[in-house]
């Protein structure tokens, strides 16, 4: 018996259904094609088992069923389908002005101007996070991740101009949005005093242990404190203490060079080369140039603590959560007052990975909360096959992490954290995307999106959190610290779910877990959040060609999940090209924001969401119920 079935046993009455239990081992016993994985795929299902009927003893049951609403079906319209008696609204798209003395692009997207992107809603909306201000306001932060040339320039990108540079890089990085509540809902208040852009070019503050450090220093900024900008923000955080965390991801393809560098292996490892991705930054602006700024690169890959109260206020990058292609930081404040980050690095066969505060939590004194992200230790997660895991620390010094393996401080463990990561025997994931911790139970998910290298490669093998082969699909992965303790060192893991296509690969693992139906099927689970009454949301981010392996799954959608049951409903369809990306409830529960990111992307057939022959543009919606009612019961 392990730990946590112990301790569980000691706390909480043992449940005499476990139905998720069942699903789960149902949806695991159809991996027959693990071949000569399949003794160990085999010990891993047998340990699952046990757990999940323990993760759902502690899940108290509702007063009533968990899910209220009447699921949506597939759908492959070019619109935002929601259940019956919900509404959906557009709250704000890209170029829409937050100021009155900017010029509203309307449909003209290709004919925007740098100063007027500036001021308007970025592309490309992802994470976002929800702060009251009071009853009738609010604030909205945005991430705005990336861009389509395709679609932001009548050259489609073959063209690029120094000019259409700094349009692009206008339209990334984050927007912050003053809500007001009106009869008629929440609507963004043009003007609204906290609005505020904040682009690829906005000054930001370098903290932490490698504040300063050699490697980030370059010819404008000697002492390697200060950066220009964040860009490819894709998830988010926030905390207690009012502030909006904004998570840097893949950065690397906005460098390159023409002139010949000679590439570090920490370069190759976080995917920095000199051949131009695709948006030829580097042509333009010689910050991007890794022949002329060898170590611009290494100012990116962080998460950006940011201010939204105060417009004025200078984001901080804080250095001690790890530099890699982060997803979301997921922050909880564990038992003993520490204050926990979860963190997802999105590539296949990187790794999860969790910062502990080194001070507490103080509730009393939020600006003593100011800096506690600057102090503190990071971990990546080991799952081992039996069911039981460990946080492995990530201190200079400690695990190998020495001169002899190429970690100098603690600053350069911090700087090449998947380095640092591989060098103390991480587990290799399948592209690790949001966390996410259920609002009361220590418990925590996380979606592992797709990995088609599983199997393939070395570092790669069939096994543990990671059980298929070419996992096209995805799947959740959730733990339980132990004692609850989020700061503690080990956990116990388990499979949530398991995406698949039922429908075309019958009982095959391919096919998904039990809990997957050819009614509620999608793929490549991503964004993921709970509400306050602890279900589960999930937006998929996956393939829309509704053919072959994915026949019958449609557009990118959202669905709903109860942790204490697995059942997954979907919620939500997204229109054509798009994935479903970020969420913020009202206090209240009763409006729930969502983004719709690059319908249309690849010249796909969409006009969403103006319709007519309008360009396609990223958008925040906004969802009620017709009845006023909570979103979800
Ligand atoms: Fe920006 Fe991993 O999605
Ligand atoms: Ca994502
Ligand atoms: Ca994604």
């Amino acid at each position: 018996m392990s730990q946590f079935e112990l301790q569980d046993e000691l706390n909480h009455p043992r449940t005499q259904t476990p139905q998720f239990t069942q699903m789960v081992e149902q949806g695991l016993s159809r991996r027959r094609f693990l071949g000569a994985s399949a003794a160990l795929g085999a010990v891993a299902f047998f340990t699952i088992a046990p757990l999940s009927q323990s993760i759902a003893a502690v899940l108290a049951p509702a007063a009533g069923p968990l899910l209220g609403f009447k699921a949506v079906p597939v759908s492959t319209a070019d619109t935002v389908v929601v259940p019956d008696g919900y509404q959906v609204e557009r709250l704000i798209s890209w170029g829409d002005p937050l100021f009155t003395d900017v010029a509203d692009f309307s449909n003209q997207v290709q004919n925007n101007t740098v100063a007027n992107q500036q001021r308007q809603f970025g592309d490309n909306n992802d994470g976002m996070s929800l702060f009251s201000v009071d009853e009738n306001t609010a604030i909205l932060a945005v991430n705005n991740e990336y861009t389509n040339y395709e679609l932001m320039f009548a050259h489609q990108g073959k063209k690029m101009t120094a000019a259409d540079v700094r349009y692009a890089q206008a339209a990334h990085g984050v927007s912050v949005l003053t809500l007001v509540k009106q009869a008629q809902g929440w609507r963004f208040a043009k003007d609204g005093q906290f609005n505020r852009r904040i682009d690829a070019n906005t000054p930001m503050r370098i903290s932490g242990p490698a504040q300063g450090h050699a490697l980030l220093q370059t010819k404008a900024d000697p002492k390697g404190e200060m950066a220009l900008g964040t860009f490819n923000n894709c998830a988010n955080g926030m905390t207690p203490w009012g502030t909006y965390l904004t998570c840097e991801e893949n950065f690397n393809g906005y460098f390159g060079s023409d002139a010949a560098v000679k590439l570090s292996p920490a370069f190759a490892r976080y995917g920095i080369a000199a051949e131009d991705a695709g948006y030829s930054w580097y042509k333009f602006d010689p910050r991007f140039d890794l022949a002329q700024e060898p170590n611009e690169a290494n100012r990116f890959g962080w998460v950006v603590e940011i201010d939204p109260h105060s417009p004025q206020a200078i984001p901080v990058k804080r250095t001690a959560l790890g530099r890699f292609k982060h997803e979301n930081a997921e922050l909880v404040i564990a038992a003993d007052g520490h204050v926990v980050v979860y963190l997802g690095d999105d590539e296949r066969g990187e790794h999860i990975y969790r910062f502990v505060s080194r001070n507490t939590y103080n509730p009393t004194d939020q600006a003593a909360n100011r800096d506690l992200l600057d102090d503190g230790d990071l971990f990546v997660a080991k799952f081992n096959e039996d069911g039981s895991g460990e946080w492995l620390s990530l201190v200079y010094g400690e695990n190998g992490l020495t001169a002899e393996n190429g970690f100098h401080s603690q600053a350069e463990v911090l700087i090449h954290a998947r380095l640092a990561a591989t060098q103390v025997g991480a587990t290799t994931m399948d592209r690790p995307e949001w966390v996410a911790v259920h609002p009361h139970e220590p418990m925590v998910f996380c979606t592992l999106t797709n990995n088609k290298n599983r199997g393939l490669k070395d570092n790669q093998p069939v096994g543990g959190p990671n059980p298929r082969a070419e996992n096209h699909y995805g799947h959740i992965v959730r733990w339980r610290p132990t004692a609850g303790q989020h700061s503690a060192k080990g956990f116990q893991w388990d499979l949530f779910l398991i995406a698949g296509n039922p429908s075309v690969h019958g009982a095959t693992p391919y096919a998904g877990s039990s809990n997957i139906t050819a009614e509620n099927m999608f793929n490549s689970p991503d964004g993921i959040g709970f509400d306050q009454a602890g279900r589960l949301w999930i937006q998929s981010d996956g393939n829309y060609s509704n053919q072959g392996d994915f026949a019958g799954q449609g557009n990118n959608q959202m669905l709903c999940a109860d942790p204490k049951t697995g059942e997954v409903r979907r919620f939500l369809t997204g229109p054509v090209a798009c994935e479903i990306t970020g969420l913020a409830f009202t206090a209240d529960q009763k409006t729930l924001f969502i983004g719709v990111q690059h319908p249309g992307e690849e010249l796909e057939p969409s006009h969403f969401p103006l319709g007519g022959d309008s360009v396609p543009r990223s958008s925040v919606m906004v969802i009620t119920r017709t009845d006023g009612g909570i979103i979800g019961t």
